[in-house]
C-alpha cells in the first residue's frame, strides 16, 4: 500500500487522478471507501454510507492510476438555486496529508462555480474542521453528534 513517503514525488502525486467514477468496479470501490472510512469504525451497517440523493448528486473519486485503486472521494449536491452541500469526503488513511483531499474539494468547488452556486455548506467532523478552514470555510454553528460520538459543526464558504 502507498504511504505518504511513496507519494511524495511529483510523478507519484501526478499518478492520482480526480474524476467521476465511471465503471461499476469504480462505483463499488467508491461506496466501499465511504463505508470503510466514514461508517464502519462506528459499527454502522452497510448501506449507511449512502443517502437518497446519490442519483442527483455529483461525485468525484481520487484514483491511484499506478494501482487502479480508489483512494479518495467526495460528493456535492445542489440544495437551492445558489447553495450546494458537500458530503462524504474521505481519503484512505495511508494517502492522507499529501493533498488528495484538497484536490477533491477544489474539484467539487469548481463544479459548484460552473453551476452558478455562490455558497457551499457542509457538516464537518471536529477532526476535519482545520482541513476545511485551510480551504476558506468558516464555522456557522454547532451541529449534530453522529453515532453519539462524532461531533459536527456547520461550515460555509462563498465561492462566487
Ligand atoms: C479530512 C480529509 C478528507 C483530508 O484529506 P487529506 O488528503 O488528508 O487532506 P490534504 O492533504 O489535502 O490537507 C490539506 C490541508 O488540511 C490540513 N489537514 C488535513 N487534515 C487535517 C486534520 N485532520 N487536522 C488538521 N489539519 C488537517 C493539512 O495540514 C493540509 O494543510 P497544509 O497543506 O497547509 O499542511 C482526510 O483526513 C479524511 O479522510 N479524514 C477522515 C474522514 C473525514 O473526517 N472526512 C471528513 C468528514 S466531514
Amino acid at each position: 500500500m502507498a504511504s505518504w513517503m511513496q507519494l511524495s514525488s511529483a510523478s507519484e502525486k501526478a499518478a492520482i487522478v480526480i474524476r467521476a467514477p465511471e465503471t461499476p468496479a469504480e462505483w463499488e470501490a467508491y461506496w466501499a471507501l465511504r463505508y470503510r472510512v466514514l461508517r464502519q469504525p462506528w459499527g454502522a451497517p452497510p448501506g449507511s454510507e449512502r443517502d437518497e440523493l446519490e442519483a442527483v448528486a455529483t461525485h468525484r473519486i481520487a484514483l491511484d492510476t499506478a494501482t487502479g485503486t480508489v483512494v479518495g472521494c467526495g460528493r456535492i449536491h445542489r440544495r437551492s438555486e445558489n447553495t450546494a452541500q458537500i458530503r462524504f469526503m474521505a481519503v484512505e488513511e495511508a494517502y492522507r496529508g499529501c493533498g488528495i483531499g484538497s484536490r477533491l474539494l477544489e474539484e467539487l468547488e469548481q463544479w459548484a462555480r460552473q453551476q452558478g452556486i455562490t455558497t457551499i455548506v457542509l457538516y464537518a467532523r471536529s477532526t476535519a474542521i482545520e482541513f476545511y478552514r485551510v480551504h476558506g470555510y468558516h464555522i456557522l454553528d454547532k451541529a449534530h453528534t453522529l453515532y453519539g460520538a462524532i461531533e459536527h459543526v456547520l461550515m460555509e464558504k462563498h465561492v462566487a
